[in-house]
């Protein structure tokens, strides 16, 4: 069977993590290189922890370094959200879902290439026969200004797997998800680029859950991957109980968000109720920046553009993660 040519845009961020690992250790994909973005942490901060899962993997994949700050969102000084609390503390003890370093791995020691994701983004799609699908699982800022700075690439790029967004799930807001409200011009640059999307939202990612169960069983493999994924799952699972318990999902849970997108591109099959809609962002700065407005008509007039999945298969997805990580 011929392998999936894949590029990933990532924060790595914890979740990121486990979603590279499971690229990484899917026969299914061929990951082509990996594009790093300002979004849980500062840029330098997201390239170190992408590069800790690389080396823990003893992997040769490329990693890039990309945007340090969104397109504009942070120009405006006035432009504040009121987002929700991502630090807690429990026993004097610090309480996040992505610590400044994944300190759940080694240090580096590997680097990133010399090229910026930018510049290789452009460079590998035009070279490609338009076969390459885009991962993306952090603010979509390296994918717009690629998009931007040579608009050639865009008929070039295969499929844009987004994990963003929400229509009846929010996170950072109470209109909007991360991804998509860190940099909402870059969303909404990537949704009306014309590209084939399919946007795996919190609607989906809040549904496909792992709990104390599965990080014990990962564990117990007793592998240094699978207590470096017990170990991430274990830091989000604690954060989730402190900050954001989801409305779906028991206590001691959490939802390994970009895990899911990546699945996504495996085996479809593993997302539910997928919708073809029109999806726009609101980027006006106020309650509703960054939201991801699914139009609910029967019958609009601006051309549909992303296919949304509003919800998941979460026995399929477990069992996708343990075939790939235990
Ligand atoms: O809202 C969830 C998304 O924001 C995930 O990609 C997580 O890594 C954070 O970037
Ligand atoms: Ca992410």
């Amino acid at each position: 069977m011929e392998k999936i040519k894949v590029i990933m845009d990532v924060d790595t961020g914890s979740d990121d993590a486990i979603a590279i690992m499971t690229a990484l250790r899917s026969p299914e994909l061929e990951v082509l290189g990996i594009c790093t973005v300002n979004g849980n942490k500062p840029v330098e901060n997201t390239t170190e922890n992408t590069l800790r899962v690389i080396d823990l993997l003893e992997s040769d994949v490329p990693v890039y370094q990309g945007c340090a700050t969104p397109l504009v969102a942070t120009l405006n000084p006035t432009r504040q959200m009121r987002r929700a609390k991502d630090v807690g503390e429990v026993d004097g003890r610090i309480v996040t879902y992505h610590h400044a370093y994944l300190d759940e791995l080694p240090q580096s020691k590997s680097k990133p290439e010399k090229q910026r994701a930018v510049c290789w983004l452009i460079d590998t799609l035009l070279k490609s026969e338009g076969d390459i699908t885009i991962i993306a699982v952090g603010p979509l800022t390296n994918i717009a200004t690629a998009m931007r700075a040579d608009p050639r690439i865009i008929p070039k790029i295969k499929k844009i797997v987004i994990m963003g967004g929400g229509r009846l799930q929010t996170n950072t807001t109470s209109a909007s998800e991360f991804n998509i409200v860190m940099d909402p011009e870059a969303a909404q640059i990537v949704f009306t680029s014309g590209c084939d999307i399919l946007l795996v939202p919190l609607d989906a990612t809040h549904r496909a859950w792992v709990g104390k169960e599965e990080s014990k069983r990962f564990r117990d493999a007793g592998t240094p991957i699978g207590i470096a994924v017990a170990d991430l799952l274990d830091t989000r699972i604690e954060a989730y109980d402190l900050l954001q318990p989801i409305i779906f999902a028991p206590q001691n849970t959490t939802p390994p968000h970009d895990a899911l997108a990546v699945c996504a591109v495996i085996d479809p099959a593993v997302l539910k109720d997928v919708r073809f809609c029109r999806v726009d962002v609101d980027f006006g700065g106020s309650f509703a920046d960054g939201m991801t407005i699914v139009d609910p008509r029967v019958r609009t007039d601006d051309p549909l553009n992303v296919h949304i999945a509003l919800d998941a298969d979460r026995e399929k997805f477990v069992k996708m993660l343990f075939e790939r990580l235990e």
